[in-house]
Formats: C-alpha cells, sequence, structure tokens
C-alpha cells in the first residue's frame, strides 16, 4: 500500500447514468470527512462504461484497468446501458470482468436497517436487520459467464466450485463474524447457503466450509439450503449474522435483502480478494431516474465507508477505520433526522443527501 504520508491512491470508475451522479456526490461528501480525519484520499477518475463503449468500441480500455489495478482501492459507480449491446447481444460489464481479473472472491452485500428508512417488514424486528450476505464472485454457475454451450436444441452453462475458493470464502467470512461480533458486543455466526440436498458440489461446498469452521471455535457456524434462506430472510431476517453463497444464489439473495431495508439506493457492497477490492453500490445505472438529480447516493456512500474500513483493516491506519464509522453515523443521523430520498417516498435528491452529510461532517 502505497502510504506512510496518510494517503491513499483511489480510482473512481464512475461509469454510467446515475453511476457518475452518484460518484460524484460521494467524492463530495468524502472531501470533508478525509479533512477532518486528517487521511488524503488522492483520486484519480478513469473512463470506462457503456457509453464509453459506444464511443471507442472499448468498454474497459486496458489502461483504465491497469490504474485501476494499480490503485490502493477502486469505487466504482456503475456501469451499463441497456440500448448499449456487444455483438453477442450481451451488455458491456467492466465490474464482472475486474472481479475475475483482480480476484474479488467474496462479495460482500451488508443489509442493515438504516433509522428512519422504511423496511418492508411490519414486525418491530425488523429495525434490527443487521447481516451480511458473502457473494462468492468468481465462479459457481457465473463459471461459464460467456462460454457456455448454446445449439440450436440446447444450452448448457457450468457450475464450478473449487476448494481453494471455498477455503478463502468460508476464512473471510468467520474473520467478518468474528470483527462484527467485537464491535456489536455478541457472538458472531457463519451460515452457509447451499442446495447441499441436491447438487454434490455444494455437498463439497459445505465439507469444506466445514473444515474451515473447525478453526474458529468462537463463532457459532450452521448451514440453510437457499430455498430455506429466501423464505426466512422474508419470515425472520433479524435472526441472521454472516451468510456466505454461491454466486448465483447470492446475486439472488442481495436483492431480494435490498428490498427488505429500503431498495437498491440504500445497498452497498464490496467485491475484495486478497490483494484488491472494488467498492460500488449494488444497483445498476437507473436509465428510468439517469441526469434528474433525484438518484439516491446512500449506497455508494456506504460503499465508501466500507472502502475506508477495508483500507484501515489493510494498514493505512486507525484514523481511515475512524473516518468509516463517522461517515456511517452521519447517514443514519441524517436519515433518523428526517432525511428522505424520492426512492422511499420523500423529496430530497442527490444534492440534498450530499447537503445534509457535508453539513454533519463540516463540509
Ligand atoms: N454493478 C453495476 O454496474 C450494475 C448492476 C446492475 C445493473 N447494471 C446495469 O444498469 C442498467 C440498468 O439496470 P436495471 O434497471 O436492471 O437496475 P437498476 O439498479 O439500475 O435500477 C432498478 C430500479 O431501481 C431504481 N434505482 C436504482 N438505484 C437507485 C438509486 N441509487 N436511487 C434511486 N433509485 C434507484 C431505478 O430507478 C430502477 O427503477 C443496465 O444496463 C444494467 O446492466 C449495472
Amino acid at each position: 500500500m502505497a502510504t506512510g504520508s496518510n494517503t491513499v491512491r483511489i480510482a473512481v470508475l464512475p461509469g454510467d447514468g446515475i453511476g457518475t451522479e452518484v460518484s460524484d456526490a460521494t467524492l463530495a461528501v468524502l472531501e470533508p470527512l478525509a479533512r477532518r480525519h486528517g487521511i488524503g484520499l488522492a483520486t484519480e477518475t478513469l473512463p470506462a462504461g457503456a457509453f464509453h463503449y459506444q464511443a471507442t468500441g472499448e468498454g474497459f480500455p486496458e489502461a483504465s484497468f491497469q490504474a485501476a489495478k494499480a490503485a490502493d482501492a477502486i469505487l466504482l459507480g456503475a456501469m451499463g446501458w441497456p440500448g448499449i449491446r456487444q455483438a453477442d447481444g450481451t451488455e458491456i460489464a467492466p465490474q464482472l470482468d475486474l472481479r475475475v481479473r483482480l480476484g474479488l472472491y467474496a462479495g460482500v452485500r451488508p443489509v442493515r436497517a438504516i433509522p428512519g428508512v422504511p423496511v418492508a417488514l411490519a414486525d418491530p424486528r425488523a429495525r434490527g436487520i443487521d447481516l451480511v450476505l458473502v457473494r462468492e464472485s468468481t465462479e459457481g454457475l457465473f463459471h461459464s459467464r460467456g462460454t457456455g454451450l448454446v445449439t440450436e436444441d440446447l444450452a448448457e452453462e457450468t457450475l464450478r466450485i473449487t476448494r481453494a475458493t471455498t477455503e478463502k470464502l468460508s476464512h473471510f467470512s468467520f474473520r467478518l463474524a468474528e470483527r462484527r461480533a467485537a464491535r456489536r458486543g455478541r457472538k458472531g455466526r457463519v451460515t452457509l447457503v447451499d442446495k447441499a440436498n441436491v447438487f454434490r458440489a455444494f455437498a463439497f461446498m459445505r465439507g469444506v466450509f466445514d473444515g474451515v469452521a473447525t478453526q474458529y471455535p468462537g463463532v457459532d457456524s450452521g448451514h440453510h439450503y437457499v430455498d430455506a434462506m429466501a423464505l426466512d430472510l422474508v419470515r425472520r431476517p433479524w435472526a441472521w449474522d454472516v451468510l456466505p453463497t454461491e454466486n448465483m444464489f447470492g446475486d439472488i439473495l442481495s436483492d431480494l435483502g435490498a428490498g427488505l431495508v429500503g431498495g437498491m439506493g440504500f445497498s452497498p457492497s464490496a467485491d475484495i480478494g486478497d490483494e484488491h477490492a472494488v467498492f460500488q453500490p449494488a444497483h445498476g445505472t437507473a436509465p428510468d431516474i439517469a441526469g434528474q438529480g433525484v438518484a439516491n447516493p446512500t449506497a455508494m456512500l456506504l460503499s465508501a465507508a466500507m472502502m475506508l474500513d477495508w483500507l484501515a483493516a489493510r494498514g493505512a491506519g486507525e484514523r481511515f477505520a475512524e473516518a468509516a464509522g463517522e461517515l456511517d453515523a452521519a447517514v443514519d443521523a441524517a436519515f433518523g433526522a428526517g432525511l428522505r430520498t424520492a426512492d422511499i417516498g420523500g423529496r430530497d435528491g442527490t444534492a440534498a443527501v450530499v447537503a445534509a452529510l457535508r453539513g454533519r461532517l463540516g463540509g
């Protein structure tokens, strides 16, 4: 890490549509936060995305990839545009390329009820929703992405689970549970979400997970079938802590989780590997509201807080962790005090969220 002077290099990939709007908003909030905590964030904005593809024929220039790889962390808005497609009919997806090329196996998707933000369930316990999905992001059913077999009569995609990645995913999940338990003053619990009753691949995954679990006696561990978990994320979402799972299962369950706590505008994410990490909101480019100034930047702000926390854990210094904690707390306090974005039925646009947070951070 290029630190020592308390400064880290952040590659910013704003992308398309509201990706650029929530990126600008996030940088505007990070500025007073960094000043306040005496941390240096040297940002470099890099071109990539659907409109870049339309203009140049390249969705993710190699120079942008190399600059992002060389940075200490990557902050990404959102990329893609439904009307802009490659010759094979698919959209460009640099965010997926980054996961594979940088080995970002742990897709961390917190699902947390924010004070003042409506939750989908009437049960008062839903205000205590605070879980994290850890979506394996390099293999599973996405293994054959772009190479699946398609003939006149059938189409076939391959699911792959490896021991090495499952071990890393499991260690990551148990360590995350330990950190969360320490901060919350209670025991941690890791529950593998699988389909081990039907598929050999998931029985294998469960065996590897159980082997890792024995190394973390201070953390409870268990398993839950994915179909039962879909039910229980609606029936008792407050009962779960850390939920590692296969790529496609995690893709689906994390949107369900977002729906529980205010929607995509409140759902941050991080794609983390051994050396690199990308922090981005879970949502896309929202063509239906792009350019109107109403995009909710909260998901990207919370992703930026995850980035500061990750940089602290990587050795950037305790000030980064303090800044992360203050950004999370400022978001909670602003919504707790009545900030209401359009996606939850309010009137506050992107600029109003920025103003509310800058106000709390002395900007
Ligand atoms: N990581 C990524 O870059 C990423 C992820 C998902 C989709 N995409 C791309 O984004 C484009 C649109 O996809 P989509 O419509 O399926 O999903 P989307 O997440 O962009 O939008 C779904 C719905 O949620 C709303 N929404 C999303 N984020 C919001 C926010 N911050 N504030 C307020 N409302 C918000 C949108 O207005 C829309 O109604 C597609 O081209 C898709 O490929 C990119």
